[in-house]
């Protein structure tokens, strides 16, 4: 069977094969830190052409602790309440429903129409999994949520390609649509900003508790600085940039409360 092209993609939704290709290898790791076969499977039917998919050794680590992080947190929500409804904001090819799903969920995959039907080739659809292809900014996507309680909202590799004010608007958005909700997102930090990988990434912050000021009612709840994570999976480049004060929280991930 001849592999699927991805032609249609910006340099963006590209960026989509950064995590899935982690994923993806990390899952063929002797030591696997995350095993997720649905990320090869996709990898094995995808044809990336001349896209670069290998994001390196600091972003791959970043990926993997990511990944970790908001699934052991996610998993903890979905105890407490397991008709939850996760809202997952530039899903891109994510597959943490098929490590997740505990049958009573109701998940929303948003994204680009492009990538929402690159994604429909590879996830059946289903009564509690809904697809909507629009940009995070088109907010008219909020009115296709039906739930408005338990609501957790995921924006994993999104918005650092966004603006700050665009940030402070789909932040002020969210507050006021999903008040009280929780949101897990990443950031990078200011000194990679104007940097990145198909893209250039146009926001950051370097202390998270900064996030508060972006919309009154948000309280940071948890952060990780991805440098104290997966210590044992650490280069010495890594170990490295874990030092100085511009790089050391290059990436952070942040649990909020909206
Ligand atoms: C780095 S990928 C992350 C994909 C996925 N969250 C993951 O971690 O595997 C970034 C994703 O954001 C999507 N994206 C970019 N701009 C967007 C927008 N305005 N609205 C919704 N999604 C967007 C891209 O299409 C791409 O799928």
């Amino acid at each position: 069977m001849s592999k699927i092209k991805l032609k249609e993609l910006s340099h963006l939704s590209e960026t989509l094969l950064i995590p899935l290709t982690a994923r993806g290898n990390e899952t063929l790791h002797s030591s696997p830190v995350i095993k997720d076969e649905k990320s090869l499977e996709i990898l094995s039917q995808i044809d990336p052409e001349n896209i670069n998919a290998d994001g390196g050794n600091i972003s791959t680590h970043g990926i993997l602790a990511r990944t970790i992080i908001i699934d052991q947190e996610l998993n903890k929500l979905l105890l407490q309440n397991p008709e939850s409804t996760v809202i997952n904001l530039g899903a891109g090819l994510d597959t943490r429903l098929n490590r997740l799903d505990n049958g009573l969920l109701t998940w929303y995959d948003l994204d680009l129409k492009e990538v929402i039907e690159l994604r429909s080739l590879f996830f059946a659809p289903d009564n509690r999994i809904h697809s909507i292809p629009k940009s995070v900014l088109d907010f008219s996507w909020i009115e296709e949520i039906v739930n408005r309680e338990n609501v957790i909202i995921i924006a994993e590799g999104l918005l650092m390609y966004f603006s700050e004010d665009d940030v402070k608007i789909i932040l002020q958005e969210l507050s006021r649509h999903f008040p009280k909700s929780h949101m897990f997102f990443d950031v990078v930090g200011k000194y990679f900003v104007g940097k990145g990988i198909h893209d250039s990434f146009l926001w950051g912050i370097d202390r998270a508790k900064d996030i508060e000021n972006f919309s009154p009612p948000i309280q940071l709840i948890q952060s990780w600085s991805t440098g104290n994570l997966l210590k044992e999976r650490q280069s010495l480049v890594i170990r490295l940039l874990n030092i100085f004060p511009a790089t050391k929280n290059r990436s952070q991930i942040l649990h909020i409360e909206l």
